[in-house]
């Protein structure tokens, strides 16, 4: 119990910095105008924020000292210019950098080619999904009509990506632990959507059917859950039914003691 407790107080004075902590790059840059305080205010919605990334671990600099925040050798390195994003967002995010070099957006990154922040934004970055994949964003720089493509071939898998989801989401609210599961599907998840970056047609179908056996496999490991599920309420209900002929039974042989007194 002490122990667990001590966990969490370690564990919220190390996370603090991360999550909520007002770093000198928040408080200076929150009373900037313009192009230098506009990043706080958006950031502050973002994936990034929620999971505790600040500016300091995109931006690198010292985000406790007002003097040196922003010095090189603090390990500043500024805003990156538009051939540098890729490398920038990839330090963290190494399978989508992989699946986006070798793809044509990739290849032709020096020639206008899309990279993470045209399609993902900069500091409002919000959960990846499908939508994503729409008639204004891909339409800029050509034609719908290959992201078209695109879409359909992920659509399904999406689809069913989605539908275990919510499967776990109603396991867990009758209080099964799904967590195992759960980092399975996560896991999956990821995979399948790094697969995205290639924009490569052929790769993604040819991928789709190795998906699906590994989704088929954790749908089983629910239906499994959901069996078990639904035998404990049968032998709950026989249980109760037990319970009520027996006590049928003992008032029918009170009631016939009784008369014969
Ligand atoms: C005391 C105020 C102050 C602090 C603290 C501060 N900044 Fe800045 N920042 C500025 C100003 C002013 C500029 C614009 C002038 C310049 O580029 O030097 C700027 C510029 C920037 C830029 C744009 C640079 C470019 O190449 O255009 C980034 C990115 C940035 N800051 C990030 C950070 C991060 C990350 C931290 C914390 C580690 C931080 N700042 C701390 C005031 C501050
Ligand atoms: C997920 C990584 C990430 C985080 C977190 C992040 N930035 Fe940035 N920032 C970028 C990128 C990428 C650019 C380059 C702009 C572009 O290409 O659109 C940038 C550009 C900037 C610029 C230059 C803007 C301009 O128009 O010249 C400033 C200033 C800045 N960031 C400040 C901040 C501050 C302050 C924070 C914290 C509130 C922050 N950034 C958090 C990725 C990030
Ligand atoms: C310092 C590490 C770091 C950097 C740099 C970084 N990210 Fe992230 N990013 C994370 C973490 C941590 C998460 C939350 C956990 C997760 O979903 O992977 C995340 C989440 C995301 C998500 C949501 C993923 C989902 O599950 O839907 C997207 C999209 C994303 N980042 C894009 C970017 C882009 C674009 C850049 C560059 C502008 C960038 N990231 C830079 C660490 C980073
Ligand atoms: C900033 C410009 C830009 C945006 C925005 C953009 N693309 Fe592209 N795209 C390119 C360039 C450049 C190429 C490679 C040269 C060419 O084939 O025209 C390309 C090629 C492609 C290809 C062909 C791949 C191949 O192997 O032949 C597909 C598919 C594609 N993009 C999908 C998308 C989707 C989906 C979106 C929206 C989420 C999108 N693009 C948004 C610039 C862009
Ligand atoms: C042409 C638009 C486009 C570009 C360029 C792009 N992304 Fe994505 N990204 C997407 C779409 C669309 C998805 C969701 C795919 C899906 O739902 O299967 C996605 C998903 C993601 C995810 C979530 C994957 C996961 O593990 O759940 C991350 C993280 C991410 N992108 C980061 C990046 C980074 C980093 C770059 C640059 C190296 C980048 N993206 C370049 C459109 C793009």
């Amino acid at each position: 119990m002490i122990r667990t407790l001590l966990t969490l107080l370690v564990l919220s004075v190390l996370c603090g910095p991360g999550l909520a902590e007002e770093t000198v790059c928040l408080q200076c840059h929150g009373g900037q105008e313009g192009r230098l305080g506009a990043p706080v205010a958006l950031w502050k919605t973002s994936v990034h924020a929620a999971n505790g990334i600040s500016c300091h671990d995109c931006h690198g600099g010292d985000p406790t000292d007002f003097g040196t925040a922003m010095d090189p050798d603090k390990g500043f390195i500024g805003a990156p210019e538009y051939e540098e994003v890729p490398a920038f967002c990839g330090r963290c995010h190494l399978g989508v950098r992989e699946d986006y070099s070798s793809s044509a957006h990739g290849k032709a990154l020096n020639r206008g080619g899309a990279q993470c922040v045209v399609c993902h934004g900069n500091h409002a970055v919000q959960e990846a999904s499908i939508d994503l994949i729409n008639e204004k964003s891909c339409s800029r720089c050509h034609s719908y009509e290959r992201a078209a493509k695109v879409k359909k071939a992920i659509a399904q898998t999406e689809v069913n990506l989605q539908q275990l989801e919510d499967q776990l989401v109603e396991l867990h609210r009758v209080g099964i632990d799904t967590q195992k599961i759960s980092g399975q599907l996560f896991a999956s998840r990821n995979d399948f959507r790094r697969l995205f970056h290639t924009v490569n047609v052929e790769k993604m179908e040819a991928s789709t059917a190795g998906f699906a056996t590994r989704l088929s496999k954790i749908e089983s490991q629910i239906q499994t859950i959901k069996n078990e599920l639904s035998q404990r309420k049968m032998i709950g209900g026989l249980v109760v039914l037990l319970l009520v002929i027996g006590g049928c039974i003992a008032m029918l042989i009170r009631k016939s003691y009784h008369e014969e007194e």
